[in-house]
């Protein structure tokens, strides 16, 4: 069921990759909800061609390239996007996240910091560089909204997130900052979202990702939060009703965040 809560705003969301991804749901029920859009990823990404089957169900939503680590890719991204819709944009929602060393199976104690170093630049620092780019070209309508979205491991260790973990602090640290340059300057609100364990293609390459995905099921008191979930938080954090929410880093995982012990997992130990 529709509620319009998007009506005439025009957003950009990164890293639909296939009809997993987080970006995906969020694209469709941003539309559904009313919004016009322009979709992006990385042009290896495009390649798969998947993305043009969400764009055709989003109106018609161009399909624009760029790579988010660089700045030459993000300036023809907003230049094109404020073409085609005609003015300024609403909304951005940031859903990417890449790790080599997790993809090749380095351990967090021996790391390739080239690697690290990408993994830096492509999960975390481009969300500067998407803020800085909007801003530089003022790319957004006053209050408009940048979500990005995270994980819990940038608060709590969780060993096979790698290197992934550092990358969220320093993302959730950046949405902080930019945060309040950007409300002050326009009153564009910048929040993470800390997303439940979700099993997409990101999500999947994890370490032990199912074990992982079941334990934060038995330790949340409302279940893990789906991608459709989150594309609902997303779609209220680009709305109107949350005008005076920025700088927040906000837990969306049906309670794993402040749940000490519950009592499924102690019958689990005893057993
Ligand atoms: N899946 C989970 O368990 C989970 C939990 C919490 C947070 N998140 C976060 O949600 C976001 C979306 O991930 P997802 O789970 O939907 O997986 P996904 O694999 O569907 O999405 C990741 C996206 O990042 C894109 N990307 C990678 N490198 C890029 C680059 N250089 N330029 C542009 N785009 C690039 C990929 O093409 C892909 O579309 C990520 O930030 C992820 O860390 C995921």
């Amino acid at each position: 069921m529709s509620h319009q809560l998007l009506k005439g705003k025009k957003g950009i969301i990164f890293g639909a990759l296939n009809d997993q991804s987080i970006a995906w749901k969020t694209a469709e029920l941003c539309f559904a909800e009313g919004a016009q859009l322009v979709l992006t990823n990385a042009p290896i990404a495009l390649r798969m061609g998947e993305i043009n089957k969400l764009a055709e169900a989003c109106g018609n939503a161009p399909v624009i390239g760029a790579d988010v680590s660089n700045d030459e890719d993000l300036k023809n991204l907003f230049a094109k996007s404020m073409e085609h819709f005609g003015g300024q944009v609403d909304f951005i929602l940031h859903s990417v996240g890449m790790s080599l060393n997790i993809r090749k199976g380095k351990h967090y104690t021996s790391l390739d910091h080239e690697h690290q170093h990408k993994t830096f630049d492509i999960s975390a620092m481009s969300l500067h560089r998407v803020c800085q780019v909007a801003y530089e070209m003022d790319a957004i309508n006053e209050w408009g909204s940048i979500v990005a979205l995270t994980y819990i491991a940038a608060q709590r260790v969780f060993p096979d997130y790698n290197e992934m973990a550092d990358a969220k602090a320093l993302l959730e640290s950046i949405a902080r900052s930019f945060g309040y340059h950007y409300g002050v300057k326009k009153k564009v609100r910048i929040n993470t979202i800390s997303q439940s364990p979700t099993p997409t293609t990101a999500g999947s390459g994890v370490k032990g990702f199912g074990g992982f995905l079941s334990f934060a099921e038995k330790m949340s008191p409302l279940g893990n939060a789906s991608a459709e979930d989150c594309a609902r938080y997303c779609v209220m954090m680009f709305s109107d009703y949350t005008r005076k929410v920025t700088m927040q880093n906000l837990f969306h995982d049906g309670g794993f965040s402040f749940t000490g012990v519950t009592a499924e997992v102690i019958e689990q130990m005893e057993k």
